[in-house]
């Protein structure tokens, strides 16, 4: 029974990762990868493949950068083409990048079943790329993995058939579990001159954030007034573009608390993550993994589709707003043994570490019961 997995970018590949490993060793399902190139520095893929001992794709087909429309456009042709010759009898599609919207309309237009990981997130947010990504794709699906009970309700208000969805729980918690032991031993916090909880990490590369200059700004400022909090920054490619042609690249490098580094590995992210006093971001899938890891968590934007972690009150809404960002550090820092008691003590809405295997049993059942 074949089945192909589409993915581009970053995150997809750590959320895939337990579910490619253990469809690998299955002997009913054979599972071809296929990497869009969305992401193609060795930083952004091939550094998460290596780390985590995934197969090399079967093809890459090298979309690379553009607008939103040209990005899911190109990995559309050319993955048609793949899809035609390969015949898989399920298409799978993580997360909710433009790789994931482009894998799914491809596959459904072939009358391919599609199969969606992370089904149900929705942030109610249709300026973010993202949030149309989830909708289209949860809409064209036969199989919908959802991380909670709330992702499950939201499929549900929409309309689709309850028989689709799957509640599975969040890969992302299976793959942390399983690479902890392994992000323990990373030396990043010696190699960058850290000592544990004393400072915050901060990741950014939202367009919200890092191609409105307003917004950029704001975040800049509040980094430089966070001082003398040591910020750790791991700049992703697209944010590191925008600092300097905004002029802000050369401003905050002025500063010495702000640890600007390339992207991080994955190893090296969890055990920065796990170490930080809090975590800044604007990401989705880290907003979760702090939330695992205790670590308190502001997010640089204005909702998010994560709702459980602001709702258990391990996450806080900051927007791009340079006061609210500085005051609930602030906050935090001054509260932190209390907080982190707190913390501690939540529950955990996102399912217990095996959503892969949940994952792959269904699609199993589904491909047998289709063949
Ligand atoms: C994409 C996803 C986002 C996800 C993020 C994880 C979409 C719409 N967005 O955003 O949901 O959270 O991946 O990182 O799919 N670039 C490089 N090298 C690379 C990749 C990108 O330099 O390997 C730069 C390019 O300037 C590019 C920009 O980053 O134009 C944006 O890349 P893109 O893939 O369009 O979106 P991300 O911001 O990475």
């Amino acid at each position: 029974m074949k089945a192909a997995l589409v993915l581009g970018a970053r995150p997809q590949i750590i959320k895939s990762a337990p579910f490619i490993l253990l469809a690998n060793k299955d002997r009913q399902v054979h599972l071809d990868i296929i990497h869009t190139g969305q992401h193609y520095d060795y930083e952004m893929t091939k550094v998460f493949f290596e780390e985590l001992n995934l197969p090399d794709p079967l093809v890459n087909l090298n979309v690379g950068s553009g607008t939103h429309a040209q990005q899911t456009a190109k990995i559309m042709i050319r993955l048609e083409k793949i899809l035609q010759k390969q015949r898989p009898e399920l298409v799978v599609v993580p997360g909710d990048t433009n790789s994931t919207l482009a894998g799914a309309i491809t596959a459904a237009k072939l009358h391919m079943p599609v199969a969606h990981i992370e089904a149900g997130a929705r942030s109610y947010d249709m300026r973010m790329p993202e949030e149309i990504n989830r909708r289209l794709t949860d809409h064209c699906s036969s199989l919908l993995f959802t991380s909670t009970e709330n992702c499950t309700k939201n499929l549900a208000k929409e309309g689709i058939e309850k028989n689709k969805i799957h509640q599975t729980g969040d890969p992302m918690y299976d793959v942390l579990l399983q690479q902890l032991p392994k992000a323990e031993k990373s030396k990043i916090l010696q190699q960058l001159d850290l000592k544990p909880k004393s400072y915050a990490l901060l990741t950014v590369h939202r367009p919200e954030n890092t191609d409105n200059p307003q917004n950029l700004k704001h975040i800049a400022d509040a980094m430089i007034k966070l001082k003398p909090l040591t910020i750790v920054f791991p700049a992703h490619p697209r944010t590191t573009k925008q600092l300097r042609k905004r002029k802000l690249l050369s401003k905050i490098q002025k500063h010495e608390h702000i640890k600007l580094v390339n992207p991080t590995g994955y190893h090296e992210t969890l055990k920065l993550m796990k170490n930080a006093t809090l975590v800044l971001t604007d990401s989705g899938g880290m907003q979760k993994e702090a939330f695992w890891l205790r670590t308190p968590c502001i997010t640089i934007r204005e909702n998010t589709e994560w709702v459980e972690t602001v709702q258990l009150g391990a996450n806080h809404l900051a927007g791009a707003d340079t006061q609210k960002i500085v005051d609930i550090t602030r906050q935090i820092i001054e509260n932190k043994e209390q907080i982190g008691k707190k913390l501690k003590e939540l529950p955990n809405p996102f399912g217990d570490g095996r959503a892969s295997e949940k994952i792959l049993e269904a699609v199993r059942s589904y491909l047998i019961g289709s063949s």
